[in-house]
């Protein structure tokens, strides 16, 4: 959602900001600005694309060596010139970008309109922007100061950054439920602000996650970081992971299909150096430091949304079969509203890839208020549910900037399998040599991984022969239900037709309905104990004349006249065969979409990081 970029130092700001911007389309937006300080203080912005933005700013001063950006996705009032951030305060001298929302907006907008202020949006920002200056003027505060009075009146999440007109070589940032990450500079006085770190991987490795509650104050070349009570802070500086390469197409159409292209390594990464297979044991920071609580939990509830959530799923199976810990699945954003009941000696593991949806770190919140314990499966480093973690893991997938999960889901499933494995092994539920063998078969699957993608070609034609069907229906059971889940929320956000996942014996309870010559239906049916009854959901499709394309093992060639198509896949044990089974249908999804003439990396609607609820 919004994105942020900032830059003070003694560079030409407008270029790395509009630059950053590009970095930080993926994670959907509707309009761009951005605002600059050279002794005045000017904003441009639009309704559409950072290309829209230069073309706006094409013949405009845009000089400066500060200045901010920001992309907005419209929660308060439609995409429009006048809704696009940087905000300006009634005097225009004090300039807003935020990403967040604030809730408490319209009864601060009441105050303000009662001291005679009038506003030209529809936004909650503009009123924090008025708010800090009718602060300044009426209580003589210094901007930062300021800043901090009004912060203190609001209620809501945000990620903001201040230029002042009246303070040239000042800028200040501050967070609360939003991320925002500074990057310092090499040289004396240069700092970068983002809401995640791809826009500061080109210019700087020293990055600084800031904290909930803090400001950022750069002024006279130095930052001093302190908390909402004005005391100084002491940040940490980590190094950043992350290299330019990691962030371009690198030749690839789409930051998608790299990204599908990507998981043989993916995998690896997700896994490397975390166990040992020969002995069944694991060298997981987590699993270790924990382990004795670990091997008391007595319920495991997973949390997530969208393909994190299905991730979740497949882990269901994973830690009953592994762990034989009960567990349940929940949509963090339907377990946030609920009262539910939790003990102790609950375990909640919260899933993710950005580390910032608002629902999963609400649902969290809430599982801590009630003593649970929390674990945070992550792929973003220094993100929002890391911190709020008592204890995690990283999936280590690399930057994933195709809107559609791909890499992400199958590094999140590799984690949640060493996850289940590793709390197996506290729980004394599996012997180490049926630990050891489980690992033996993950350290095959990417290069089983790298042969399912060689049936691109094949899945091209697949693509060719279906894209014009306005349905499809996913089916597949145990291990590869949630795989179905997948497959079908791949297809619907990147081309737009509708698709539905189904368990496959549920079709007779309902879908079965739909099914007719223009129903394609993709069946996963791969070995495992309930092949046979996949086979049979099969013929249920065929006897209504529905399309059947469907995904088996390696040399099963036994479906062959029963189907439209066969997609054969290289056979892993049925616990990772959700890793292999996945990869035809992101293939499938991507193709599709392409041949639709969707924007495949920036779906319409769609954030990568959903940052409000
Ligand atoms: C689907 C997709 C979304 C996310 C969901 C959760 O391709 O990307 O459904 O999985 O918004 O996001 P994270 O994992 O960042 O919490």
């Amino acid at each position: 959602m919004c994105g942020i970029v900032a830059y003070i130092g003694s560079k030409e700001a407008y270029p790395i900001v509009v630059k950053g911007l590009k970095r930080l389309e993926y994670r959907g937006y509707d309009s761009a600005g951005v605002a600059l300080m050279n002794g005045d203080l000017r904003v441009y912005k639009t309704k559409g694309k950072v290309s829209d933005l230069e073309s706006a700013a094409k013949d405009a001063d845009v000089s400066g060596t500060i200045g901010m950006g920001h992309t907005r996705w419209a929660t308060h009032g439609e995409p429009n010139d006048a809704n696009a951030h940087p905000h300006l305060s009634l005097s225009g001298k004090v300039s807003l970008i935020h990403n967040g929302i604030i809730e408490n907006y319209a009864t601060l907008k009441e105050g303000l309109e009662q001291r005679g202020h009038t506003f030209t949006s529809e936004t909650d920002t503009e009123v924090l922007a008025h708010l800090i200056e009718d602060v300044m003027i009426n209580s003589g505060l210094s901007l930062a100061d300021a800043v901090r009075a009004s912060l203190k009146q609001v209620v809501g999440a945000y990620a903001i950054v201040i230029l002042s007109k009246d303070n040239p070589e000042h800028l200040i940032a501050a967070r609360k439920g939003s991320p925002l990450v500074v990057g310092i500079g090499s040289e004396a006085g240069e700092y970068f602000f983002a809401s995640d770190a791809t826009p500061l991987a080109e210019y700087t490795k020293k990055v600084i996650y800031m904290k909930d509650g803090e400001i950022a104050i750069v002024e006279n070349k130095e930052m001093t970081i302190k908390n909402i009570d004005n005391v100084v802070q002491v940040p940490y500086v980590h190094e950043l992971e992350m290299n330019l390469e990691m962030l371009e197409k690198g030749g690839y159409d789409h930051f998608m299909l790299k990204e599908i292209y990507e998981q043989p390594r993916s995998i690896y990464d997700s896994y490397r150096g975390r166990f040992n297979a020969a002995s069944g044991t694991f060298h997981m920071r987590s699993l270790e430091e924990y382990s004795e609580q670990l091997a008391q939990i007595k319920r495991l509830i997973l949390i997530g949304c969208g393909t994190s959530w299905h991730a979740g799923l497949v882990a269901e199976y994973l830690f009953e079969d592994f762990a034989r810990l009960p567990v349940e699945v929940e949509y963090a954003s339907e377990f946030r509203y609920r009262n539910p009941v939790l003990f102790s000696d609950d375990l909640v593991m919260a899933i993710s890839q950005s580390g910032e949806t608002a629902d999963t770190l609400a649902a969290m919140d809430l599982a801590k208020r009630k003593s649970a314990t929390v674990f945070g499966v992550c792929n973003v480093v220094g993100s929002s549910i890391p911190r709020l973690s008592d204890a995690g893991a990283y999936t280590h997938a690399g930057p994933e900037i195709g809107v559609a999960s791909t890499k992400a889901f199958t590094s999140q499933v590799t984690v949640l399998t060493l996850l289940a494995l590793g709390i197996a092994k506290a729980r004394k539920t599996m012997s180490d040599k049926e630990i050891s063998k489980v690992m033996s078969a993950l350290e095959e699957i990417p290069d089983k991984i790298e042969k399912a993608l060689l049936l691109n070609d094949e899945i091209v034609k697949l693509a060719e022969t279906y894209k014009d069907s306005r349905n499809f229906l996913y089916l597949g059971r145990g291990y590869n239900f949630p795989v179905a889940l997948e497959g079908a929320l791949k297809l619907k956000e990147i081309s737009y037709i509708h698709a539905e996942g189904y368990p496959a014996a549920e079709m007779k309870h309902g879908p079965i309905a739909l099914i007719d010559a223009d129903m394609p239906v993709v069946v996963i049916a791969t070995n495992s104990e309930h092949y046979e009854k996949v086979v049979s959901n099969i013929q249920e499709v065929k006897a209504r004349k529905g399309k059947v394309i469907a995904v088996v093992s390696e040399g099963n060639t036994s479906l062959d006249k029963i189907v439209d198509h066969v997609i054969q896949v290289p056979e892993t044990i049925d616990a990772l065969s959700p890793l292999v089974n996945t990869i035809p249908l992101q293939l499938l999804s991507y193709h599709i979409a392409v041949m639709c003439g969707c924007n495949v990396d920036q779906p319409r609607n769609l954030a990568k990081s959903v940052t409000v609820e």
